[in-house]
């Protein structure tokens, strides 16, 4: 396998939505041309760190097939996610790539056991022939998360913990063995005390088994503890990537900059969590850089240029205080 084949790619992904009434609405881009790559030589855990309204949930579900992106493509192992495809293809997709989501309750039907969700995955995804057969599966994947088969069969979604449940919607994530998981928000609805087993379990099964993860959450605080790369996102675009030690212990982009400093201490990872003021509708579609209005490095011409994510070494930032580096880099 070539180093630079890539598991995911993003190419300028674009998603925009119509808000308001039809004569009064405004259109934004929720995804405002988003690029990025998580290479399939080496499983990697790559975060996507925004407050509420930036973006995340509507890239995460352009990865999984379940929002069309309005422009721009993603690419999983080099082919077009959002071709036409058959039975065949798609369940080949859906084997690659498995989908967490952030309310377990309602990831499961309450008006049957979860086993029956459990047994529908693996007979779905062409894992078994039988129920008998997809038991073996069950089972293994319910191991790897720590369940027990014996104590899962036959119960309901409300018979369960909030942690434990979202433990079995990653073990029937596992179920395919697939080679990503996008996990939105998995741990914002799960007892703060339960939360790190979960995260740790990632780690887990990243070594484990080779799984790569996008790891979509607004607490920067886990994103440290979890990822190999994180990406911050603001209105829609990512504003800085990199390395997450790279990136949070030398935040370039005055964005990172601020998120950092909501977190009282990176050493109190754990203990801290972030929620910025609501989303301004407006700031979606300035012409110049959208952090404008809340930037503390701001120069004037920021208000009618828009920055490009660009390269610095290892590191992406999309920030005009770095044009004359840039234009180094470039040349
Ligand atoms: N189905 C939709 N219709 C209209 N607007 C939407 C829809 N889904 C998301 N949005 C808007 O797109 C923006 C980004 O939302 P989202 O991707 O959910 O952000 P996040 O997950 O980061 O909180 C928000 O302003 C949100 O209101
Ligand atoms: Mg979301």
């Amino acid at each position: 396998m070539l180093a630079e084949d890539n598991l995911l790619e993003l190419r300028n992904v674009y998603r925009e939505f119509r808000i308001g009434t039809a004569l009064f609405g405004t259109t934004i881009a929720a995804v405002d041309g988003v690029t990025l790559r998580l290479k399939s030589d080496l499983p990697a855990i790559l975060s996507i760190v925004g407050e509420s309204g930036s973006g995340k949930s509507t890239l995460a579900r352009m990865i999984l097939r379940l929002l069309e992106p309005s422009g721009g493509q993603v690419l999983l192992d080099n082919e077009n996610v959002w071709e036409s495809k058959t039975k065949d293809e798609l369940i080949s997709f859906k084997r690659t790539v498995q989908p967490i989501f952030q309310s377990p309750h309602d990831s499961f039907n309450p008006l049957r056991p979860v086993s029956d969700s459990l047994y529908d995955t693996a007979l779905n995804l062409d894992l078994a022939k039988s129920r008998v057969q997809a038991e073996e599966y069950i089972a293994q994947s319910l191991k790897d998360v720590g369940l027990d088969w014996k104590r899962i069969q036959g119960r309901y979604s409300t018979a369960f913990s909030g942690g434990e449940l979202q433990r079995v919607s990653i073990a029937r994530a596992l179920l395919p063995r697939p080679r990503l998981i996008v996990a939105d928000e998995p741990v914002s609805m799960v007892d703060a005390s339960l939360r790190m087993n979960i995260i740790n379990l990632f780690a887990e099964l990243k070594e484990t088994f080779g799984i790569s993860f996008i790891y979509v959450t607004h607490d920067i605080s886990t994103a440290y503890y979890i990822s190999d790369v994180i990406a911050i996102m603001y209105r829609g675009e990512i504003v800085e990537s990199g390395a997450v030690k790279d990136v949070l212990s030398d935040p370039y982009h005055p964005y990172t900059e601020l998120l950092l400093g909501s977190v009282p201490s990176i050493g109190e990872k754990w203990a801290s969590r972030i929620e910025l003021s609501g989303m301004e509708i407006e700031e979606y579609n300035l012409i110049g850089c959208k952090f404008y209005p809340r930037c503390q490095r701001r120069q004037e011409h920021c208000h009618n240029v828009r920055p490009r994510l660009v390269s610095m070494g290892d590191r992406s930032v999309a920030c005009l205080i770095y044009r004359d580096d840039m234009d180094k880099h470039a040349s």
